[in-house]
């Protein structure tokens, strides 16, 4: 087998991985480095993000009111130190994305341009018309191609992480064009792999979601953090599952059910004004507005569809000027995906698994509890995000908490020595491990979509907007026997050129394994917080639940659930006002 050394491995080539990357090259031109991706770097789903990044700007705006909007928005979840430093480092990474070329929106006298998101109680959203993703990934792979140092490996699988003597030493991939399989030994990892919006079956993700990176960091040994918390963004496109950013409300946009009414104004969010009111009605957080919807198809007021329930986003009275000028990709999206053009025709809208505020946890450094691995971004539950996060935090957490992840690695491998034979020797096994029990295997009789589909139903099932822990506890069950079908199942691409079928196997197997982690996450958790509504157990619990979940994979394959105090500097639990 081939194996190759690097200083500092990246794993994930979006947003948050690529500044990483920047970030120890420049804390240290003389480590060697490397970006693993299973995708091309501008394919990673970082590109498909609409709406904009938040920062704080603006001369009315402070950090204490983006920490507050934050840590009020996540339902006293977050860390307060990673928030404050979140806040502080935010405009100085959107500044240094300016320089290496984003092309951010403009007011007309030249000055950046920004915008509402829900949540907010002053304008702080970053953005390039509704295309930020695009922009701000282009922006960084142009930017990381010009440092010698580092090397890449596009569309390479990394199916295991190498451990040893308690520390994180390196991964075993698959080259996907050739089924090469090869290691590379590394005196840190970072894992920049973003979410796992693909276990369930309507989400906003790309079909890379997967959880890779969650599910290799939690069968090396470091746990998953805060797992159940899941968002739901409001304003998804039925079947698709496609965006209509947020900057659509931000914009003026309305919701409106079945009887054309604004139902927002009976959720304790505020009275419909002319204009869009800041932290009201369609600017309310998004866990409050995907469980009002729930609330109004309860009671029978949204529309009925071949997809489901949905409710109507109306943008007509904006005008065509300022769509075109401001949201031009949900008129495109709207004109592709559902035959309707928006200037003239309301746009059909219903909730949609957007984000994942846990992952594997780190420290504000991006370091996670086993030494020499860090990770940064979605992957990733540095605590900033808490039970909700707000709308345009998470663009500008790839970039903080990116920087900082590659500049605490950087620091971590100057002091290693050369890297352990050891783990040669796993690596070899887990190559057979791939030969033996997927590529050469030719019994089994269950199928990757079946299994696949019916690990979806039961998470949308059991772990949806509102839970109970009937559901959860049957999900559990459920998931665990899907984890013991997996071992029968059949393949029949035994080729080594672009085998989609191995690497789909491959994927199923990490999503069972963050599906478990999120469901025993969510039935230990009897309270009510953020997304993670509980209709047995209805209330915030500050006595028992102010606290992170922690998932650890047991030997025998389950996860066992564990608690942290959560961190709280300045601001002591309170009540979410909204509609003020
Ligand atoms: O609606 C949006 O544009 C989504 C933004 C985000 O999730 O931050």
């Amino acid at each position: 087998m081939d194996v190759f050394s690097r200083d500092v491995l990246v794993v994930g080539g979006g947003g948050a991985g690529l500044r990483a990357a920047i970030a120890v090259a420049e804390a240290n031109p003389r480590l060697s480095l490397a970006v693993i991706s299973k995708v091309y770097p501008m394919r990673s789903h970082t590109v498909s993000a609409e709406g904009g990044a938040a920062a704080v700007i603006k001369p009315e705006d402070s950090f204490d009111e983006h920490a507050y909007d934050t840590i009020s928005g996540g339902d006293w979840l977050c860390d307060q130190d990673a928030v404050e430093a979140f806040v502080k480092e935010a405009p100085a990474e959107m500044l240094q994305l300016e320089h290496w070329g984003c092309p951010w929106s403009r007011q007309p006298d030249g000055r950046i341009a920004v915008r509402s998101f829900g949540g907010m109680k002053v304008e702080r959203t970053w953005f390039a018309a509704d295309k930020i993703g695009f922009h701000m990934l282009h922006t960084l792979f142009q930017t990381s191609l010009k440092y010698d140092a580092l090397q890449r490996y596009d569309e390479c699988f990394v199916t295991r992480l190498l451990v040893d003597d308690g520390r994180c030493r390196g991964v075993v991939a698959i080259e996907v064009a050739t089924g090469r399989i090869f290691a590379i030994a590394a005196k840190t990892v970072i894992l920049a792999t973003g979410g796992c919006g693909r276990v369930f079956p309507f989400t906003t993700n790309g079909a890379i979601k997967t959880g890779d990176g969650m599910a290799l960091a939690y069968r090396a040994g470091a746990p998953l953090k805060d797992m159940e918390f899941v968002q739901y963004h409001p304003t998804g496109l039925p079947f698709t599952g496609i965006l209509i950013t947020e900057a659509a409300r931000s914009e003026g946009g309305w919701l409106l059910n079945k009887d054309g009414y604004r139902y927002l104004q009976d959720y304790g969010l505020g009275k419909p004004e002319p204009k869009p009111v800041l932290r009201s009605m369609e600017l309310g957080p998004r866990d409050r507005l995907s469980q009002a919807f729930v609330k109004e198809q309860e009671k029978g007021r949204t529309f009925e569809g071949p997809y489901g329930h949905y409710v109507h986003l109306d943008i007509r009275h904006l005008g065509e000027e300022l769509i075109d000028r401001k949201l031009p990709f949900v008129r495109e999206l709207c004109r592709k995906y559902v035959n309707l053009d928006p200037v003239k025709e309301m746009i059909p809208i219903q909730p949609v698994v957007h984000y994942m505020m846990g992952g594997i946890h780190t420290d504000i450094h991006g370091a996670t509890p086993l030494p020499g691995l860090y990770a940064a971004g979605e992957v990733a539950c540095v605590s900033i995000n808490g039970a909700n996060r707000l709308g345009s935090n998470s663009l500008t957490e790839c970039l903080v908490f990116g920087a900082r992840a590659g500049r605490a690695a950087a620091g971590f491998a100057a002091e290693q020595k050369e890297s352990n034979p050891a783990v040669f020797a796993q690596a070899s096994d887990e190559q057979k491990r791939l030969e033996e029990s997927l590529l050469r295997k030719t019994d089994g009789k269950e199928r990757i979509a079946s299994l696949r589909e019916e690990m979806q139903k039961t998470m949308e099932a059991c772990a949806g907007i509102y839970r109970t822990g009937a559901a959860l506890q049957q999900a559990a069950q459920d998931l665990h026997q899907l984890q013991e079908r997996f071992h029968d199942l059949r393949l029949e691409d035994h080729s080594y050129t672009f085998n989609t079928e191995l690497t789909g196997a491959l994927e199923l197997s990490f999503m069972l394994d963050v599906g478990e982690a999120i469901v025993a996450s969510a039935l230990a958790r009897r309270e009510s917080r953020g997304s993670h509504q509980r209709t047995d157990h209805p209330q915030r619990d500050n006595e028992k639940f102010l606290a992170h979940s922690l998932a650890y994979r047991t030997p025998e394959g389950l996860p066992r659930i564990d608690y942290l105090p959560v961190t709280i500097t300045r601001w002591p639990p309170g009540q979410r006002v909204y509609g003020k």
